[in-house]
């Protein structure tokens, strides 16, 4: 099973962007992270981050034919980009939706979610966790 993690803007500042609500461990320690769960469980892992919603668009469509799953964070494009949902409408591949702090309990802007739409699964607030959940979640429910 090959799964696509992608992560949106200043995922990357992981450690140094607003500790108290993401934490103090790094965007290295994330990927790290994901990779040894995603080895535990014996699943591919690709994992992609930038700042620019046109590029998280274009890995995603990339990831048609090519991945099993895609797990996605698109941090504050999570509420404002109808091209990220409709990109991960486009490829039509089982997706999950992973934010480490609990949006539903942020500020109203927060509140919604444009690529959760196109998510079967959500893993809110549980910090790093959330992708090692989304990951069990995907080889469970993914077709590899
Ligand atoms: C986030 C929540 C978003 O609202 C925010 O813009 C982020 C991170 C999270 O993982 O909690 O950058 O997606």
């Amino acid at each position: 099973m090959k799964l696509l993690v992608v992560n949106g803007p200043n995922l990357n500042m992981l450690g140094i962007r607003e500790k108290h609500l993401y934490g103090a461990e790094t965007y290295e320690d994330l990927q790290l992270y994901i990779l040894k769960k995603a080895r535990e469980l014996g699943v591919e892992v690709d994992i992609f981050q930038s700042n620019s919603e046109g590029a998280l668009v274009d890995r995603i469509q990339e990831a048609y034919g090519e991945a099993d799953g895609i797990i996605i964070n698109p941090a504050a494009y999570t509420h404002t980009s109808v091209a990220i949902l409709d990109a991960l409408k486009a490829v039509n591949l089982p997706a999950a939706e992973v934010h480490l702090t609990d949006i539903s309990k942020r500020e109203p802007f927060r509140q919604l979610s444009y690529a959760g739409m196109a998510c079967q699964a959500h893993f809110i607030g549980l910090g790093f966790e959330g992708y090692g959940k989304a990951l069990e979640w995907m080889k469970e429910n993914a077709q590899a």
